[in-house]
């Protein structure tokens, strides 16, 4: 039917696909403008999704865009961790040269990126691990950053479905913090039919959905009449009906199978072939020799450099090029400057299935021998995760096993650990095989077992380290090598401790007994503090046999001249101090345990400090002391690139206080910033409560009842300590009480009574005996079971509030906040709680002491809700005078903290005792409130409606910061960044940040705001 047409193999131009050109179009266009925008385009196999994104780069190019493609490779983990990223910066280096690179990047130096590209040299040993991967994601972002400053950048990553776990969490990263930089567009692709339901890339998809600036492109195959042009562009004229008719009934309109379909030529057969088969047969049309080197092509992967297929095929350059012509003829391969590529990954996959099982085998073979022999046929980097692949493939047991070895190692100096884990599981693997494994690698089997365990916990893959730690621990003779079990042990408990389970302290105990005491060694100082830290976390301060251990390992860390650990021993044995211990006497401690760091150079027990000491404060209620503490640690961490881990939870450590002291804004800004930098789990849940609480306060149930959700995702089924538990269950039963549900509140919190000791923590444990309290007053209705149930809660909270301790003006706040709440319910409940009943006096007084406790500790929610209820009983005595004042008050502090419900709950009193609120005149009086100063008259930053949060950030803006500098100097995200510039410029009336710094200085913004 076709024979006497002249045709090609695919359409010089595009078909179809204008709706989705001019999408990225109008993506590019946005990104061009500073909003920041990515597109991830999904499809099926052969749909076209390349074809479409290369057209889409060509014409960007053309406009003088910068077109930045990467590619994943169908062998994710064998070595080739960041491979899409390695391709775009190796394009990079060839366009700009390696200095040209590491001139973008601070310091000029790319030493980061040398984890990627051993082109810019030997990169550092990492130091602390974590710390290195967040500085490469930051140089890799810095450098997009500098890419995009110069012109519009579009940044293509292909493939993503074959990405392996360190490009997913690059990409993740890279995309979350787009807003810093402006003029980038990111495309992604991926294959849909790939995404079984367990494919990795689904959390990946769904959490980039949740991004405003993402979009879903999904392309479909063509449509019958674009099928009719796309086979009109490749046989050269229109096609009758029934040709289209049968081309499109096979095909369904899929480009890449029409293609192969037309090749074929054999419509009219009507041989049941698959769409794959007809793949095959585009290869098998092929002269001999040429498809002899097309399969051998398909052992190499999609793409392999010509020097490479020469070695294995034999072929010097001209003969191979003579082999290859009709393949890259027939369009089966695409010829570059040096190299040769699959035209669609499907074809060489339909080849190299076609392989027989030894054929296979002795290909691979010469495919590692030829690599074996010459390491610069592949990528530099790269020969070792290609050579454990090939002979892998090959079942050359021995030679996968210590290529795999060489591959770990590579893949540990780029940080890649979860390829590092793969690459150690393999060589475990083949282990048995092995004989002479030993001596092959120079490692034996244990130790290759101990840095799977070190590398596992890196990984965060804690079930499997606590898996290999066992192994370990069964090949090793404890008492021949006592240390080395004990480190063993160590490590296991550790990770069983984040896994939340119950038996790690054994593990920690067991190891402090195998290593010996004396000589005092650094061993088993680590041993010691491990087991003090965790049994802190388990049994609280106070505990005397805690701090015998934690004073043991202070001494021999000190003994054996480990400075390190003696600080983090220190700082272990400060936390020891019983609770409401001599706050001075916890600063000393700390004081000195951060002296020994510094003198060490030990940052990671510097911050600990911080955290330790903003922690002590916020205990005794010292909020402001608390936050700049925590204030100054973030910076530190920030500094020492420990943002994300030691960061994140001294950004809890910050809001918190900040919080207490009605600073809420701030603190979400701090929460947002440090969650967007994906600390670990346990740290999310600590930011997750925080925000609940203001989500909650603020009357966003849905946020308020999303964190909770989260925080159980991650403590359901673990036995962290009450730190963790009782502000979620706080929490859960304040959002079960909005909601309505009584009983759900009342039974939550009895449970919490029962699993908890919670007078082990006050501090925790009064914000929830208050809400047990106003759980049981919302449960006294008598119109149901409820009130008994209320009544015995009741006695129970009394009981346990009688035996807590009240350290620190905020605890005493709660106390007597909790007093006046249960005297509040013991009325209503008088028939089930029997106790003496508070005379209407009392109440008022009992709130009015609460109040003033609230204003001496600066907390001003606390404080209105103390306010609100001492009006209430002022006018339930028909004082309506002595209620309007309080009730005045109230408002005003609920009004400008944002908390509506509160608000709401205090303007239905006013209206009840008919006072007007928000009298002129009041609110000078409430100015004078805590935190803030009483202002004469409206400043030009107020007349402009800017707050003083924008004005901090106008005042980076017209010192010429960017956003993300203006990100790390306020420890907000980047985002909330840009949010704030926007605004500002919105409010300014100008449309550019140097306009903005022009504005201010006209105005003299600054003036009414010191520095
Ligand atoms: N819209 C189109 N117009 C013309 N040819 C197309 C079109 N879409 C895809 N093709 C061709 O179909 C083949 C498969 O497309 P490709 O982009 O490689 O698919 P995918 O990347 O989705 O797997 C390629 O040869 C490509 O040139
Ligand atoms: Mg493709």
């Amino acid at each position: 039917m076709l024979a006497e047409v002249e045709s090609r193999v695919s359409s010089p131009v595009l078909v179809g696909r204008s709706g989705q050109l001019s999408a990225l179009d109008t993506a590019l266009a946005e990104a061009v403008r500073g909003s920041p925008s990515a597109v991830m385009v999904g499809g099926e196999a052969g749909v076209g999704k390349s074809r479409l994104v290369s057209e889409f780069a060509e014409r960007s190019r053309g406009a003088g865009v910068r077109v930045l493609m990467g590619g994943c490779l169908e062998l994710g983990a064998d070595g080739l961790p960041f491979a899409p990223f390695t391709a775009v910066i190796r394009a990079l280096v060839r366009d700009l040269g390696a200095a040209g690179v590491a001139g973008l990047l601070p310091g000029g130096s790319a030493r980061e990126l040398a984890r990627l590209l051993p082109e810019f040299g030997e990169p550092a040993d990492p130091d602390e691990a974590g710390e290195a991967r967040a500085r490469l994601f930051e140089q890799a972002l810095i450098l997009l950053e500098r890419l995009a400053e110069a012109g519009p950048v579009v940044l293509v990553i292909e493939d993503m479905h074959w990405a392996d776990r360190s490009s997913r969490d690059l990409l993740a990263f890279l995309i979350r913090n787009q807003p810093s930089a402006e003029g980038l567009l990111m495309v992604v692709t991926y294959r849909t039919d790939d995404l079984h339901h367990a494919h990795p890339l689904r959390p990946l998809l769904a959490e980039l959905d949740r991004i405003g600036w993402v979009t879903r492109m999904d392309l479909g195959r063509l449509t019958r009449p674009d099928t009719g042009q796309l086979v009109a562009q490749i046989i050269g004229h229109g096609p009758d009906e029934d040709l289209l008719a049968a081309v499109y009934g096979r095909t369904e309109g899929n480009p890449l199978f029409v293609e192969a379909l037309l090749a074929d030529g054999g419509l009219g057969s009507g041989l049941p072939e698959s769409l794959r088969d007809l793949l095959v047969a585009a290869v098998r049309r092929l002269p001999d020799e040429t498809q002899e080197v097309v399969r051998v092509a398909s052992a190499g992967g999609e793409r392999t450099g010509d020097r490479l297929l020469a070695a294995v095929t034999g072929l010097e350059g001209p003969a191979l090029a003579r082999a290859l012509r009709p393949a890259v003829a027939a369009n089966v391969l695409l010829a570059d400057s040096d190299g040769y590529a699959f035209r669609h990954a499907l074809i060489r996959e339909a080849v190299h299935d076609e392989l027989l099982p030894g054929e296979r085998g002795q290909v691979h073979r010469r495919f590692a021998e030829a690599i074996a022999a010459d390491p610069a046929l592949v990528m530099p980097g790269r020969a070792a995760g290609e050579q454990s692949y090939h002979w892998y493939a090959a079942h050359d047991s021995t030679r996968a096993l210590v290529s795999a070895w060489q591959a770990a190692g590579q893949a540990g100096r780029s940080l890649a650990y979860a390829e590092q884990l793969a690459m150690l599981s393999r060589v475990l693997e083949l282990w048995q095989q092995v004989p002479d494994a030993t001596q092959r690698i120079g490692a034996d089997h244990v130790a290759v077992l101990e840095q799977s365990v070190r590398v596992a916990e890196l990984a965060g893959e804690n079930d499997r380290g606590v898996t290999l730690a066992q192994a370990a621990l069964r090949e090793i003779d404890a008492d021949a090598e006592p240390v080395r079990a004990a480190l063993l042990l160590g490590a296991g408990g550790q990770l069983k401790y984040h896994l939340g389970r119950a038996d790690y302290a054994d593990d920690l105990r067991e190891a402090v007994r195998l290593v010996p005491a004396d000589p005092p060694s650094p061993a088993r100082a680590r041993v010691l503090q491990a087991l003090a830290h965790r049994t802190l976390h388990e049994r609280g301060s106070g505990d005397a046999a805690l701090r015998a251990i934690a004073e043991e390992a202070v001494v021999t860390a000190r003994r054996a001249g480990d400075a390190a650990t003696e600080a983090v021993a220190l700082v272990t044995l400060a936390c020891a101090e019983p609770i409401g211990g001599n706050v001075e006497r916890i600063q000393a401690l700390l004081a000195q345990a951060r002296a020994v760091a510094s003198r060490a150079g030990a940052n990671e027990p510097f911050l600990t400090a911080a955290i330790a000491e903003s922690e002590t404060l916020e205990f005794a209620g010292m909020h402001e002391p608390a936050a700049t503490v925590a204030r100054e640690g973030l910076a530190a961490a920030g500094k020492y690139g420990l943002a994300r881990t030691y960061g994140a939870v001294l950004a809890g450590s910050l809001a918190e206080p900040l919080l207490s002291l009605g600073r809420w804004d701030e603190a979400n800004e701090i929460i947002e910033g440090a969650l967007q930098l994906f600390p670990l789990r346990l740290d999310r849940t600590y930011l997750w409560r925080l925000a609940g609480d203001i989500a909650l306060a603020r009357g966003d149930l849905v946020a308020a009842a999303e964190s909770v959700a989260s925080i159980k995702s991650v403590l359901d089924h673990t036995r962290y300590q009450s730190q963790y538990h009782l502000p979620l269950i706080r929490l859960e039963s304040q959002v079960w009480l909005t909601q309505g549900g009584r009983a759900e509140a009342l039974s939550v919190i009895q449970d919490a009574l029962d699993r908890f000791d919670v007078r082990q923590s006050p501090r925790y444990a009064w914000p929830l005996l208050i809400v047990g309290a106003r759980a049981c007053v919302a449960a006294a209705a008598p119109d149901g079971s409820l009130p008994p149930k209320a009544g015995a809660l009741l006695g129970r909270l009394r009981a346990e509030a009688g035996k807590l301790a009240a350290e620190g003006l905020a605890q005493q706040a709660h106390r007597l906040t909790f007093a006046a709440d249960a005297a509040r319910a013991a009325g209503p409940l008088a028939a089930t709680a029997p106790g003496e009943l508070p005379q209407p006096g009392d109440m008022r007084a009992a709130w009015e002491e609460a109040a003033q406790a609230w204003e001496a500790a600066g907390e001003p929610y606390p404080l209105a809700v103390a306010l609100m209820r001492s009006a209430e009983a002022a006018l339930g005595a028909g004082d309506r005078e002595g209620g309007a004042t309080p009730l005045r008050r109230a408002a005003e502090l609920a009004q400008r903290l944002g908390a509506r419900p509160l608000s709401d709950d205090i303007a239905r009193l006013a209206r009840r005792a008919r006072i007007t609120l928000g009298q002129p005149g009041e609110a000078a009086e409430a100015q004078a409130a805590p935190g803030r100063a009483g202002q004469a008259q409206v400043t030009e930053p107020e007349r402009l409606g800017l707050t003083t949060r924008e004005l901090e950030v106008l005042r980076l803006v017209a010192a010429g910061r960017s956003n993300r500098e203006i990100a790390s100097e306020l420890f907000i995200s980047i985002k909330t960044a840009s949010v704030h510039v926007s605004n500002i410029l919105g409010k300014l009336g100008v449309t550019s940040r140097g306009e903005a710094a022009a504005t201010a200085h006209r105005l003299r913004l600054f003036d009414s705001f010191p520095q």
